[in-house]
C-alpha cells in the first residue's frame, strides 16, 4: 500500500486494492438513474436578426416542432418598437432521458434604424434571471430551485462573407460575461465552401481582436483519445456554419433527408459534409449540455453573485464589509459591544458614589447643626435652672432678693427713722 499525506497534512490517504466485490463501482449507475428520474432541464436563447432562420434551426436541433411555422408581418402591421423577450418551454423524450427545454427568443434585435442598445433589453433579461436564481437560494426553504438560468446562447451572424458588423461586436461585448456565447454562421448554405472558410476565420479574428470569450469545449487531463479528438473537431467548426430545415426533402439517390432542395441539388443538414450543424448539436445537446450548464452556475453565474452582493455591500457599509468573512465580524461587534456596556457600568457606578458622597455630606452637616442647637438649648436651659436656684437659695435665707431703688428708699426712710 501507498500512503500519501491528505490535503490537510494530517491524516495520510493509504492506497489500497481490493480482495472481493464491494459495489461502490456501482456509484455512477446510482447518479444515471437518480438523473434520469428527475429529469434535464436546460434554457438555450437565440439571438439574431428576424428572417434568419432561428426558429426553423430551433427545430432542427431538438427535432420537433417548437416553433410553428410563421408568417411573415403584413406591411401594414405595427411593428413593435422594441426588442421583446419571448419564451417557450417544451418537454421532449428520448429513450426514456426527459428535458424540458426552454427556448428564449428576442424578436426585434437589429431591426430598428437604431439598433445601439438592442443588447440591453437581453442583458437585462438574462440578469433577472440570475436575480431570481439568486433570490430563491436566500429563501429559508430551498427545496425546489427552479433553474431559468440561461445556459447558452446561440448567436446567429448574418452570412454576408465580410466580417462581423457593429452590432455584432457590441452585442458579443456586453453579453460574454454573462452567457455561453456559441457563434453560428446562419444560412451557410448562401456562401460557398470557400467564402464560409474565409469569413469564419475573419469572425474568429474579430472575437480574439475584441477579447470576447466564447464557450470553449473543455479537455481534462487523464480524459481518453477519443474525446480529446471530439472536443478538438468541435472547436475546430467554431464559429458553426449551419443549415436548418425541418422538412424531409428526396435526394437524387432516392435517400429521404432534412435539407433544402435547389434545382442544383440538396443541402443535407445532417450531412457533415454540407455543413456544422451535428458538429453543433453535439456541443449544444450530446456531449457538453452539461459543460454549459456547468459553466454557468460555476463561473458566470458565481462571478455575478459575487459582483452584486460586493456592490449591494459597498453601498451599505463601505468598511465593515472589507472583511468578509462573517465569523470573525461578528467576533469583532461583540468585543466592541461588551466594551460599550463596561464603558456604560463605570459611568453609571462613578454617578451612584458621587450622590451618596453628596448625600452623606449633607447629613452630616445637619447632624452637626442639630448637635450644636441642642448645646445652645441644654446651656440656656442650664443657666435658667441656676437662675431659679440662685433665687430659691436667698428666699431662704431671708434676704431681699435682689437690692432695687425703692427698696433701698425704704431702707433709708427707716432707719431715718
Ligand atoms: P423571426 O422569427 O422573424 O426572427 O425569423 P427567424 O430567424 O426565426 O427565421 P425563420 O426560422 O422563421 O426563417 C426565416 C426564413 O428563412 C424561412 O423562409 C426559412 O425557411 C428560411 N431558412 C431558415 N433556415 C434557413 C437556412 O439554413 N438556409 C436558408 N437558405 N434558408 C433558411
Amino acid at each position: 500500500s501507498l500512503a500519501q499525506p491528505s490535503e490537510s497534512g494530517s491524516t495520510p490517504i493509504i492506497r489500497k486494492k481490493l480482495n472481493g466485490y464491494v459495489g461502490f463501482a456501482n456509484l455512477p449507475n446510482q447518479v444515471h438513474r437518480k438523473s434520469v428520474r428527475k429529469g434535464f432541464q436546460f434554457t438555450a436563447m437565440v439571438v439574431g436578426e428576424s428572417g434568419l432562420g432561428k426558429s426553423t434551426l430551433i427545430n432542427t436541433l431538438f427535432n420537433t416542432r417548437l416553433y410553428p411555422p410563421k408568417e411573415p408581418l403584413p406591411p401594414s402591421a405595427e411593428r413593435p418598437q422594441t426588442v421583446a423577450i419571448e419564451s417557450i418551454s417544451a418537454d421532449i423524450e428520448e429513450n426514456g432521458v426527459r428535458l424540458r427545454l426552454t427556448v428564449v427568443d428576442t424578436p426585434g434585435f437589429g431591426d430598428f434604424v437604431n439598433n445601439e442598445d438592442s443588447w440591453k433589453p437581453i442583458v437585462d433579461n438574462i440578469e433577472s434571471r440570475f436575480d431570481l436564481y439568486l433570490e430563491q437560494e436566500n429563501r429559508v426553504n430551498r427545496q425546489k430551485i427552479v433553474d431559468n438560468r440561461v445556459h447558452a446562447c446561440l448567436y446567429f451572424i448574418q452570412p454576408t462573407g465580410h466580417s462581423l458588423k457593429p452590432i455584432d461586436v457590441e452585442f458579443m461585448r456586453q453579453l460574454h460575461t454573462k452567457v455561453n456565447l456559441i457563434p453560428i454562421i446562419a444560412k451557410a448554405d448562401t456562401l460557398t465552401d470557400d467564402e464560409v472558410a474565409d469569413f469564419k476565420a475573419r469572425i474568429l479574428a474579430d472575437i480574439a481582436h475584441h477579447n470576447i470569450h466564447i464557450f470553449q469545449a473543455p479537455t481534462y487531463e487523464n480524459e481518453d483519445e477519443e474525446a480529446l479528438a471530439e472536443a478538438e473537431e468541435i472547436a475546430g467548426k467554431i464559429p458553426f456554419a449551419v443549415v436548418g430545415s425541418d422538412r424531409l426533402v428526396k435526394t437524387p439517390d432516392g435517400r429521404e433527408v432534412r435539407g433544402r432542395a435547389y434545382p442544383w441539388g440538396v443541402v443535407e443538414v445532417d450531412n457533415e459534409d454540407h455543413c456544422d450543424f451535428v458538429k453543433l448539436r453535439q456541443m449544444l445537446v450530446r456531449t457538453y449540455m452539461e459543460e454549459l450548464r456547468e459553466y454557468t452556475n460555476d463561473v458566470l453565474y458565481e462571478n455575478w453573485r459575487t459582483e452584486k452582493l460586493l456592490s449591494m455591500g459597498v453601498v451599505q457599509d463601505q468598511t465593515v464589509f472589507k472583511e468578509i468573512n462573517p465569523a470573525s465580524r461578528m467576533q469583532e461587534e461583540r468585543v466592541m459591544h461588551e466594551a460599550k456596556l463596561a464603558k456604560m457600568e463605570a459611568e453609571m457606578k462613578m454617578v451612584f458614589q458621587q450622590k451618596v458622597q453628596e448625600k452623606e455630606a449633607k447629613l452630616k452637616q445637619s447632624e452637626e447643626e442639630l448637635y450644636a442647637r441642642h448645646r445652645e438649648m441644654k446651656e440656656a436651659l442650664e443657666k435658667q435652672r441656676m437662675d431659679l436656684e440662685d433665687k430659691k437659695r436667698r428666699i431662704e435665707s431671708g434676704r431681699p432678693l435682689t437690692p432695687d431703688k425703692t427698696n433701698t428708699k425704704v431702707k433709708r426712710g427707716f432707719l431715718r427713722a
